[in-house]
């Protein structure tokens, strides 16, 4: 699987867009708003009434999150102008990072809308689309004032080596043989060693970056039990005949999901940046996270039933299920999987899911 070239968020805004099944992933922008506002507003302060700041959102995929993300930053560097009585509201350069095949025209059609919604009295701001992987470098050296990466560093750069012995799952599951796991692992500590090395270059000194992670509490093994599910549902199909067994044996989900302390030691080793925050926290695929969610889950009616996760799954691994699969077995695998989700649905939202938030500093 050649992750650049076949991973993304379904596009467009229709009934299987990411852009309309992504409430969970808004949630967690949501539950790290208080760290992210710190960050920014600190930031500022320093900058001591600067005319533009550049901010970074990698992996901003397309929908409504990618622009929350942003408006946050922006609304909190303006509210933070007043306190502090400067008179003149900064312009924002706004880099919207992905992979090259991410829907970019989803969002920028989306941009009179959002300025119109973001009203007037705030500094410009300045869109860029910037298509290129996040373990590459993609901005000039000490370009950067503020880095925001949120749900898409547990995406790695290509499925590990040497994870055969992983059989027919799809992922890390307690079934998975210890060396499996340690190649995912590895997998990890290259990517997000060398992610860290490239924005130490691009981020200048005293730059900020917020990321959140899908992550686990510790150091127990916290397996993605919905991940794990869809794999599932690829086994029954194999044994119905409708996919080849070497098919699925060949398919690993390129995900990890770090602790804490893993995500602490790889930012120490680097040595580039200080941690001024690192904290978990539970995220619940149901109900609300936060008080300043609108509620509307993104418009996707009723988030409390089988066919709510299985349109938010789909939104995420269609693609990647295609490009391996073939379109043919797609609506098959979602219904046997909305299903399989709706039998065992208690269950399966009382699991823990863990958002790991970090501020960095750059020294
Ligand atoms: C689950 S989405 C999160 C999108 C958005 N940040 C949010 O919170 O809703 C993860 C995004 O990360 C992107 N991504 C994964 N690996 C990447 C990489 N190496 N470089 C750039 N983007 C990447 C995916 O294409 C996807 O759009």
């Amino acid at each position: 699987m050649k992750v650049v070239e076949e991973l993304r968020m379904n596009g467009g805004t229709g009934d299987n867009s990411y852009a309309k099944n992504s409430p969970f992933q808004r949630k967690g922008i949501l539950m790290a708003k208080s760290i992210t506002e710190k960050a920014i507003t600190s930031l500022y302060t320093s900058l001591n009434n600067p005319k533009s700041i550049s901010i970074a959102d990698l992996g901003c995929s397309s929908g409504p999150n990618t622009l929350l993300a942003v408006s946050n930053l922006v609304k909190a560097v303006d509210n933070h102008r007043k306190k502090l009585r400067r008179l003149h509201s900064p312009e924002f350069q706004i880099y919207l990072n992905d992979l090259p095949t991410n829907d970019f025209n989803t969002i920028f059609r989306s941009l009179p809308d959002f300025r119109t919604e973001m009203g007037d009295g705030f500094g410009l701001c300045f869109f860029n689309g910037v298509p290129g992987s996040f373990y590459d470098r993609l901005f000039p050296a000490d370009s950067l004032h503020f880095v925001h990466a949120s749900y898409s560093l547990h995406w790695l750069s290509q499925v590990p080596k040497g994870i055969e012995d992983n059989k027919l799952n799809i992922c890390l599951t307690s079934a998975s043989p210890p060396n499996v796991t340690k190649a995912y692992y590895d997998q990890f500590d290259r990517d997000f060693s060398t992610f860290l090395k490239h924005r130490s270059e691009e981020l200048m000194k005293g730059g900020r970056m917020v990321l959140n992670f899908f992550g686990r509490k510790d150091e127990n093994p916290d397996y993605d039990i919905l991940l794990e599910l869809l794999g599932v549902t690829l086994k029954e199909l194999v044994e119905e005949g409708f996919v080849e067994e070497e098919k699925l044996i060949s398919f690993n989900v390129p995900i990890y999901t770090p602790s804490p302390a893993e995500l602490k030691s790889l930012v120490e080793k680097d040595g580039s940046f200080i941690i001024d925050c690192l904290e978990d926290s539970q995220i619940h695929w149901t109900g609300s996270e936060s008080e300043s969610e609108s509620g509307d889950d993104n418009n996707i009616g009723n988030t409390n039933d089988g066919a709510y996760v299985a349109r938010c799954m789909r939104a995420v691994f269609e693609p990647l299920l295609v490009s391996h699969f073939g379109e043919g077995i797609i609506e098959e695998v979602f219904r046997r999987y909305r299903n399989m989700v709706a039998a065992d649905f208690k269950s399966l939202m009382a699991v823990d899911t863990y958002i790991i938030v970090s501020a960095l500093i750059k020294k």
